[in-house]
């Protein structure tokens, strides 16, 4: 098999782990959304989750006052809403009313859960040291919520330049992870 030069600069799309969330923030008293998809998790229990946010994004200063999100994990009927959170800004737009989405209290956070998703995780900041040279925030889940009716969601899954992937079929291995 022959293969081709692929672009270091579309790498990204074959490694994101996914699923693109919407994570919210809470700046004094302003809620604000944005889409996500650079995120991984880092331990089981407590669960820590890395997330990449760039320092250009509003979002950005609301995590570093607050230490506090909510990482709302959204399915393909939210597709709009994706697309939209992550190609407008909370400086300018209130991107709840903008694109039908309902905060609602969460347990720990300030931050709001968005009612629309299958499941909400509150998060406190534990780890900032790796802000500064990556933008990389280490979050613990303090919280977690799920609908019980969604086993198996459709999550969308970012593969590049508006490109995505939705969760498909689920089959169960034997395997060492738990
Ligand atoms: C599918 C998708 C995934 C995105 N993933 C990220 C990400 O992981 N990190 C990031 O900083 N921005 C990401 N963005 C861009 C932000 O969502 C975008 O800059 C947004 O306007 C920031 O909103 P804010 O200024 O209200 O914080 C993504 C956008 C899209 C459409």
């Amino acid at each position: 098999m022959t293969k081709k030069n692929f672009p270091l600069s579309d790498v990204y799309g074959l490694l994101e782990p996914g699923p693109v969330v919407l994570l919210t923030t809470q700046r004094k008293d302003k809620p604000n959304v944005m889409t996500h998809s650079w995120l991984t998790m880092l331990e089981f229990e407590p669960p820590l989750v890395g997330c990449v946010i760039s320092n250009r994004n509003y979002s950005f200063a609301a995590l570093e006052s607050s230490g506090e999100c909510v990482i709302n994990i959204p399915t393909s009927h939210l597709q709009a809403a994706v697309v939209g959170c992550g190609n407008t800004s909370g400086r300018r737009t209130n991107k709840f009313a903008k694109f039908g989405l309902t905060p609602m209290p969460a347990k720990y956070v300030q931050a709001p859960l968005i009612k629309e998703c299958f499941a909400n995780l509150e998060c406190k900041l534990v780890d900032a040291d790796m802000v500064p040279r990556y933008n990389l925030f280490v979050f613990e889940v303090l919280k977690a919520w799920i609908d019980p009716k969604m086993d198996h969601a459709p999550t969308m899954h970012h593969r590049g330049s508006g490109a995505f992937m939705l969760a498909g079929e689920t089959i169960t291995l034997q395997s060492k992870m738990k």
